[in-house]
């Protein structure tokens, strides 16, 4: 498969790096818009082969959308990265332009692609590729609930002292400090519900932490996060290309599931060849159906600011 990452700053990178790693695609573009850097980026992964033992061919392009033709799935990550006690609804000014004009780069050399948003604020961001690209809603996909997941089942692993292999949870809802609803009552180790092991303090301290995710690294590093960023999306990517069925939550356009409609929110997602085939509808409780309401209010606040 061929995939094109646009913008070329660390969540871009990453994003390369990881699917290249896993070694599943024939090629990856990447794309920037700063003279030579997509090109500089590339050269230094693509070093890494032979030590890293992949075959995936990484190509460098500034600007130059031709490159991309042909794409099956590309990986938005352009726009600005939020700073130290920013939100990422406060991003939404100038990623909304930029999003747009990719979107429509890459829609206009890739007709049939998949489109993977990360740039935030994601889930407006996703609504926007959705709005501006015309593609069938199974083939735009925004990056956010497989990266919160995973930022919960490390607090869940924290909490019980074990490996994050034992843990199993998800995260759904809007990517946002307030909007996140990590499905706590669900989560389990090897299939033991977490409450059996942890109390309610805990597990409340997990939900609070899972949320502020992002945040707490923007706080520690100065600019947002990029490994765990870039590994969510090259599994998203690997359930495409190999076609897997596999489930993430990730956002989606709704059409009437979980009572919602026209937004792009995190709800379980079956991912394969065609995107997302499928929006599995989980039972949730009176508790999880109200933090997902008001999540989705949030998202819909913010997808207000878009001029469409
Ligand atoms: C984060 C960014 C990618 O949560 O939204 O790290």
């Amino acid at each position: 498969m061929k995939l094109t990452v646009v913008g070329a700053g660390a969540v871009g990178a990453s994003c390369a790096e990881y699917i290249a790693i896993k070694d599943f695609a024939a090629e990856v573009v990447i794309l920037d818009i700063k003279e030579g850097f997509a090109e500089g980026k590339a050269m230094d992964l693509m070093q890494t082969a032979s030590l890293n033992g992949f075959d995936t061919k990484i190509v460098g392009s500034t600007n130059d959308y031709s490159k991309t033709a042909g794409s099956d799935v590309a990986i938005i990550t352009s726009g600005i990265p939020r700073k130290p006690g920013m939100t990422r609804e406060e991003l939404i000014g100038i990623n909304a332009g930029i999003v747009k004009s990719v979107t429509e780069n890459l829609v206009k050399h890739s007709p049939d692609v998949i489109i993977i948003v990360v740039s935030n604020p994601m889930d407006t961001m996703t609504y926007l590729a959705h709005k501006t690209s015309g593609l069938p809603k199974n083939r735009i996909i925004g990056m956010g609930g497989a990266l919160d997941s995973a930022r919960f089942k490390y607090r869940i692993a924290e909490a019980l002292d074990c490996p994050s292999s034992d843990v199993d949870g998800m995260v759904i809802g809007g990517h946002s400090d307030v909007g996140m609803v990590p499905l706590i009552d669900k989560a389990v180790r090897n299939s033991v519900a977490v409450s059996e092991f942890l109390s309610e303090d805990r597990m409340k301290q997990i939900v609070e932490d899972t949320k502020v995710g992002g945040a707490t690294l923007t706080g520690l590093l100065g600019t947002s996060a990029w490994y765990a960023p870039g590994a969510a999306v090259s599994e998203l990517v690997k359930a495409i290309g190999l076609d897997s069925k596999k489930m993430f939550p990730c956002s989606a356009m709704l059409d009437g599931e979980y009572g919602l409609n026209d937004i792009c929110i995190g709800v379980p997602c079956v991912l394969g060849a065609n995107g997302i085939e499928k929006i599995v509808e989980i039972d949730l409780s009176d508790a999880e159906k109200a933090k997902m309401i008001e999540s989705a209010a949030g998202v819909s606040k913010t997808n207000g600011l878009l001029h469409l």
